[in-house]
């Protein structure tokens, strides 16, 4: 491709084609990277330094002889193309004379569902591969589900390798009729089956000779005309604010990119989590004021009056306000290894807002090739879900169906940051019944002024059998015997009543934690001294009882004692059991203990008496005013 003369008339003409962003997906092997490369290369897309790195490159690593091997145009980077495999989301840039187009390359391993997710929630229409010998595929049907879920609406059903079973048209129509059938609930506005072949071009630029039995468009005229550019313009205003831009004391503006609607000077907006509201003064950019800004201009707006924005906040109509909750429904695809657990608290990151949340309730998981709703404690990876999720605080936020921006969020693992889930907001919940926090008179500190004490918890953490429950009798016996007002909650008591309905999966315990933790708060709230002793193996959930507390109320004493001396010990017989594999699920046998790096206290057992360890924790309680 040559440079145009005149660049700026140039781009000005690419600036009123129409916009068309679309994704490929379906299984390994289907050919989508394949397809890509054929439609850059013969719509004569590529420049001529790649197309000679090309040709390089064929020779190295392509899996098609001497021709040239159009996946490794996309493939991009070097690693991949070492593997064979592609491992994040290709973005590709290219136009024709009627239109603009981004296309997400997404690979087809199951793992990677993550990225395939990512390519869809950024796309307006997918292009899903069938391979013609295999047909319909679980994969085909799962990528084509999660399409629908991330709110595509538009489908081309690119039947390949059609080469390789003749051209057939009783097996591409069966792979239609097929495909129909499964797709018929998922709401696609517009579902349109072509045969092609990525390798040799047919049906791919132009209609093939090869197939006259075929009477619909070739795939690049389709992607030319096909009317699937969403309507974000159209819909209510929405900003969410990325950073407040307060350069001096003269200006104040709020900054971010408009995810949909339409904004003027004078507009009243609303700050949606406050309820303030106040009108537009003025849309500053890089090059001058704007009249109007519209969805996917990155503007700063400053308003007429002072009023409290922050990074975070969504700035809407005041006649038309998103919702504001802190619990909502959701679909969930869960996308690591770990799986979910409902009652762990993880980061929920909706626009650029992150709070806090957990999965209060699971309600179901969805079986991609039958749409059944099946029973479920908790999401593999992969998996599809629906339930309730809880937030620390309220947020605004739009259902996924109305706004992609404001309604879709990922959950993020709060030790590793990694991103664990993306989610789809389905409508927001009220808390049940209308419940309102109670303001009460006698509080946390009149009841500790009483006490003459400064209520904490006493957080005893380890491996059943290191000494937990048996220190912990010794401190509270010490501090009873001073006149201090205390209360022990020892695992195995508490799993006899409050907790009598957990055993010990991952799921389990983190409930077992969460109601423990709470419970703590109450005690703390009452102006006790509460001595918890409960194995709490995993981090996430130590961390989620120390932030339910003021900063210096929680304790958490690490009784360190090595897992050979627990199962010399074996105080129960619990040991032996587990590893004669009659226990599953054993702490430091089939289930893991993961080390504390907060604790306050590192208590070391061995070659020590309890008494002795004791001691050492009553003086470090009066060393830190607990016990004045
Ligand atoms: S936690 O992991 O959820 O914090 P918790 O402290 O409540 O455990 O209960 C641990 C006690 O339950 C142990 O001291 C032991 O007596 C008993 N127990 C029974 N089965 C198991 C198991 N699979 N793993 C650990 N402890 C178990």
């Amino acid at each position: 491709m040559t440079a145009p003369l005149d660049l700026k008339a140039y781009l000005a003409q690419q600036e009123n084609k129409s916009f068309l962003r679309f994704l490929t997906c379906g299984s390994v092997d289907d050919g989508k990277s394949t397809l890509i490369g054929r439609l850059l290369y013969d719509s004569k897309l590529l420049f001529e330094d790649h197309l000679s790195a090309l040709e390089k490159d064929s020779k190295k690593f392509g899996t098609d002889g001497e021709n040239i091997d159009f996946a490794l145009l996309v493939d991009g980077l070097e690693a991949e193309r070492e593997q064979g495999i592609t491992i994040d989301v290709a973005y590709r840039f290219f136009a024709t004379d009627k239109r603009k187009f981004i296309v997400a390359d997404t690979p087809g391993h199951e793992q990677y569902t993550r990225n395939m997710a990512t390519g869809a929630s950024n796309s307006d229409l997918a292009v899903v591969l069938i391979d013609a010998r295999k047909g319909v595929l679980t994969q085909s049907r799962r990528h084509s589900y999660i399409c629908s879920l991330l709110g595509i609406r538009h489908i081309v059903l690119a039947v390949n390798k059609i080469d390789l079973v003749g051209f057939n048209q009783v097996i591409f129509d069966d792979i239609v009729k097929d495909y129909r059938a499964f797709a018929e609930n998922l709401g696609f506005a517009s579902l349109v089956p072509i045969p092609i072949s990525a390798r040799y071009g047919d049906n791919v630029i132009s209609r093939s000779p090869r197939m006259p039995w075929y009477q619909g468009p070739a795939l690049l005229d389709h992607l030319n005309t096909v009317d699937a550019e969403s309507d974000l313009a159209a819909r209510p205003f929405r900003m969410p604010v990325q950073w407040v831009n307060r350069p001096n004391l003269d200006f104040r503006g709020f900054s971010g990119t408009i995810a949909s609607g339409a904004v003027r000077p004078g507009d009243a907006v609303v700050v949606a989590g406050s309820g303030r509201t106040s009108t537009v003064a003025r849309i500053v950019t890089y090059d001058g004021d704007l009249d109007e800004a519209s969805a996917g201009d990155a503007v700063t707006l400053c308003l007429a009056d002072e009023i409290d924005v922050s990074r975070g906040d969504v700035l809407a109509p005041a006649a038309a306000r998103p919702e504001v909750s802190d619990q909502f429904s959701a679909h969930m695809l869960w996308m690591a290894e770990d799986e979910l657990l409902p009652g762990r608290q993880y980061l929920l990151k909706v626009g650029a807002k992150t709070v806090p949340a957990q999965v209060t309730e699971l309600k179901h998981k969805v079986d991609v090739n039958t749409f059944e709703h099946l029973a479920a404690k908790t999401l593999h990876l992969n998996e599809v879900g629906y339930g309730n999720v809880s937030l620390t605080m309220p947020i605004a936020f739009d259902p996924y169906r109305d706004n992609r921006d404001t309604g879709g969020f990922i959950l993020i693992d709060r030790f590793t940051n990694a991103t664990v889930a993306a989610g789809m907001i389905d409508f927001g919940l009220r808390r049940a019944t209308n419940v309102h926090w109670q303001a009460l008179d006698v509080h946390k500190r009149a009841r500790a002024g009483l006490n003459h004490q400064k209520p904490a918890v006493l957080w005893f953490t380890g491996l059943s059998g290191s000494g937990k429950s048996t220190i912990a009798n010794l401190v509270e016996k010490a501090l009873f015997a001073e006149g201090r007002h205390t209360y022990i909650l020892d695992g195995d008591n508490v799993r006899h009543g409050l907790n009598r309905d957990l055993g010990f999966t991952d799921a389990d315990r983190v409930e077992n934690i969460r109601r423990v933790g709470e419970t703590a708060k109450l005690f703390v709230d009452a102006g006790l001294i509460v001595l918890v002793s409960f194995i709490s193996p995993f981090r996430s959930e130590r961390r989620m009882a120390r932030e339910l507390l003021a900063p210096g109320e929680f304790i958490e004493i690490f009784v360190d004692t090595p897992i050979e001396e627990c199962m010399r010990r074996d105080p129960k017989g619990l040991y032996e059991k587990a590893v004669a594999g009659e226990i599953a699920n054993f702490t430091g046998i089939s289930s893991p203990y993961e080390l504390p790096e907060t604790a306050e206290m590192v208590v070391k057992t061995q070659g020590r008496t309890p008494q002795d360890c004791a001691t050492e924790i009553v003086r470090f309680l009066k060393k830190r005013d607990i016990v004045p």
